[in-house]
C-alpha cells in the first residue's frame, strides 16, 4: 500500500471516498491515521466529522 496513490472519488449526493495510501491529521489530537478507505462527510451534518455517518441519506443533501 505504501506506493499506492490516494484516490479521491466524489459520491453524488454523499461523501468523498478516499482510498489508497494517505495520512489524515485531525485537529487538536495530532493524530495521524492511515486507512485503506475512508468516507469524508461533504454534507456538513455528520455527527462523527470528518467522517460520513450516513446522515446525508436523511437530510436531503444532493451535492
Ligand atoms: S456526507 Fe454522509 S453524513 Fe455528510
Amino acid at each position: 500500500m505504501d506506493n499506492e496513490k490516494a484516490v479521491f472519488k466524489v459520491i453524488a449526493g454523499g461523501p468523498l471516498k478516499v482510498s489508497g495510501s494517505f495520512e489524515i491529521k485531525l485537529p487538536g489530537t495530532g493524530l495521524v491515521e492511515q486507512k485503506d478507505t475512508i468516507y469524508l462527510c461533504r454534507c456538513g451534518d455528520s455527527s462523527s466529522k470528518p467522517y460520513c455517518d450516513g446522515t446525508h441519506k436523511r437530510n436531503g443533501f444532493s451535492g
